[in-house]
């Protein structure tokens, strides 16, 4: 029997007051995970909820491109080899549930309006209306509106562990401000959003373009493998390697990651509200 553990961030940028809106996710995936359900049942259980969550940029928060369109990308991965992305998908707020129906197809991956005529097709949920909506209507979850000339590149993340010993990471966002409405960025890209093999994951959240042309999340992971050290210090150390060495200063970008029978930590060159559950044996 593995320890079952949970790690979860609200984006590079976010602030520290979004910590708050993590715990009812790691809440649910926390439940699942008690309860012996499976890795990738509660990452994605607990994404949809950061994706229904309007303050972070993912599903129903979704920043809006320079041609008014919201557009929301997400994977999935499995250590035991599966995988499952969508990318530019128009009209769905949680684009993670189509990577779970993508980890057993011959396909891996969707993007556009193909991708939705296939959500479609399985009956995922399709919603007219979706992107961040203005400040006032957030509610009062703190200062969570982008200054107008700032870049967001943020994202929402989980990384599950079962008692089985599977891991599972889901990613998800609306993608990249100030950016045109066929822009790939991290999230769907294996190797630069996330990695996962084995018995550890990593992904990231940030400037897309920064993450993908250092394929950061793969960088990380070799790191993590090659010290065969699982504590939070070596984690860290990796993370924070990866960050440094292969990321230019000026971009924010953070990183989360769970390997072997440790608990989950985060690293960022901002703020990135993250938090981590493990179950005590
Ligand atoms: N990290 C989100 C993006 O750049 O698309």
């Amino acid at each position: 029997m593995a320890r079952p553990a949970i790690v979860a961030h609200g984006g590079a940028g976010a602030g520290p007051e979004r910590r708050a809106n993590l715990e009812p996710a790691i809440e649910v995936g926390r439940a699942i995970l008690e309860a012996g359900g499976s890795a990738i049942e509660a990452a994605v259980e607990a994404c949809v909820l950061l994706e229904d969550n309007p303050v972070f940029n993912a599903g129903t928060g979704s920043v809006v491109r320079t041609d008014g369109s919201v557009l929301t990308d997400a994977s999935l991965q499995t250590g035991d080899g599966r995988l499952g992305f969508v990318i530019a998908m128009e009209d769905t707020p949680n684009p993670i549930r189509i990577c779970v129906d993508l980890l057993d197809e011959e396909i891996n991956g969707l993007a556009g309006p193909g991708a939705r005529r296939w959500a479609d097709a399985r009956g995922h949920l399709k919603a007219d209306v979706i992107g961040r909506p203005p400040k006032d209507e957030i509610g009062d979850v703190g200062d969570v509106g982008p200054k107008p000339a700032e870049i967001i590149g943020d994202t929402v993340g989980v990384i599950a562990r079962d008692s089985q010993g599977n891991i599972a990471a889901a990613t998800s966002t609306g993608g990249c401000s100030h950016r045109p409405a066929g822009r790939v960025g991290d999230v769907a890209l294996p190797g630069s959003g996330y990695w996962v093999n084995g018995a550890i994951a990593v992904a990231a959240t940030g400037i897309g373009e920064a993450i993908t042309i250092a394929l950061l999340s793969k960088r990380v992971h070799e790191r993590i493998s090659a010290t065969r050290d699982q504590s939070v210090d070596s984690l860290e150390a990796a993370m924070q390697w990866g960050i440094d060495n292969h990321i230019a200063a000026h971009h924010q970008v953070g990183l989360i990651a769970l390997c072997g029978s440790g608990i989950g930590t985060g690293v960022a060159n901002t703020d990135m509200p993250w938090l981590a559950w493990q179950a005590d044996s």
